[in-house]
């Protein structure tokens, strides 16, 4: 085994809809496309992993056998949380080379760093000879990004590229962990624009939106019998304890349960194929982001109001933890060029810079290439 090479790859996410649902205990529905964090790994005789990213031009080593998590994350500790996750589940992690490269734009909303993890886990897996069932390894990923990213994210990102079956989407319950797979009609289209605005969920702004929703929930659950997690929230409960909240808190709470509502809708849509009523539920989830639980900023809102004035566009929204990042769109299969089209045209005309661009493409999850 030592001399022959494992090609493992994770695709990206494109969260249909269900944004900052997860971590509140709600339910998304992601799917993925058809660009890859893609490692190369070659078994070594000693305990170290040496890691070259090729995408960022920068190689680190760690032995197997001292991990810690660094105070102050880079790109090296998603790869030795997984190493350390994988040996905490009892795998026998092997030293190896590894050379991994991506091109999947960095924090534009499509969760690069959960492919990097995904794909990471694969190979070490099949340089150890050994396999995790799929949302096992979700979770363990999951549980890397937390202890060694310093991000508190949700489970979707991880599920969706370990689970998400080729042209579905996950219908995922993040606080059972059921899932249920919908395959994407024929006649639909999302695409992707990048507004060039970045974010970094390690900068903070992520978990103070997780905080704020524990202190919501904090503060409701004495009013609201069994209230574990917003997801426990209806419409009438939130409407009725509205005076315990601040002005904030209220409209995190509101965008918690108007989204999960948007979830089951939007679910329902694809299964009858009603492509209006897709575009509806991304438009409006495009307004609670902006507005209630204010993840938007000036270049996403931009880039959705071109979206809007293309009349072959359904609808549109940001996507992934915002701040910054990609517009999905959505809109019918042979209207997609000319629709992308107008998108980047009139981006660029108020922006000054012409946006990538990417039509979402069915793909496999994360997976072995050479298995
Ligand atoms: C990031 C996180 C996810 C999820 C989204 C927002 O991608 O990793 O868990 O919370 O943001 O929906």
């Amino acid at each position: 085994m030592s001399d022959i090479l494992v090609y493992a790859s994770a695709p990206a996410r494109v969260n249909i809809i269900g944004e900052h649902s997860d971590y509140n205990d709600g339910l998304v529905l992601p799917t993925n496309t058809a660009i890859f964090t893609r490692v190369q790994a070659k078994r070594r005789e000693d305990r170290v992993l040496k890691v070259r990213s090729s995408t960022l031009d920068d190689t680190q080593s760690f032995t197997l056998d001292d991990l810690r998590p660094n105070p102050t994350p880079t790109w090296i500790e998603y790869v030795k949380g997984v190493a350390a996750g994988l040996i905490g589940a009892g795998i026998k992690v092997r030293g190896a080379e590894l050379i991994i490269e991506s091109n999947i734009p960095l924090g534009a909303g499509l969760s690069s760093s959960a492919s990097l993890e995904l794909s990471v886990a694969k190979a070490l897996l099949a340089v150890a000879g050994e396999s995790i069932d799929a949302a096992e390894l979700a979770l363990l990923c999951q549980h890397a990004e937390h202890d060694y990213a310093g991000v508190h994210c949700g489970v979707m990102d991880q599920y969706s590229l370990a689970c998400a079956t080729y042209g579905s989407a996950l219908l995922l319950d993040c606080r059972t962990l059921q899932y249920q797979q919908v395959q994407l009609p024929e006649d639909i289209a999302f695409f992707l624009t990048d507004s060039g605005a970045r974010h970094s969920l390690t900068d903070g702004e992520y978990n103070s939106r997780a905080a704020e929703c524990a202190a919501a929930v904090a503060i409701l659950a004495p009013a609201v019998p069994g209230m574990k997690n917003l997801r426990d929230l209806s419409h009438e409960l939130l409407a009725a304890n509205k005076a315990a909240l601040n002005a904030a808190q209220y409209r995190r709470c509101r965008h918690v349960v108007t989204e999960i509502q948007r979830v089951k809708d939007t679910f329902a849509a694809l299964e009858r194929r009603d492509l209006h009523k897709v575009g509806s539920m991304l438009s409006a989830c495009h307004k609670s982001l902006r507005d209630d639980y204010a993840v938007s900023c000036v270049e996403l809102d931009a880039l959705v109001e071109c979206a809007d004035s293309c009349d072959l566009i359904l609808g549109s929204r940001m996507v992934g933890a915002g701040f910054g990042g990609c517009v999905l769109a959505v809109c019918r299969k042979d209207d997609a060029l000319a629709a992308a089209a107008h998108v980047q045209a009139s981006y660029l005309a108020v922006s000054g810079s012409r946006p990538w661009q990417h039509l979402v493409e069915p793909t496999h999850p994360a997976r072995v290439e050479n298995e």
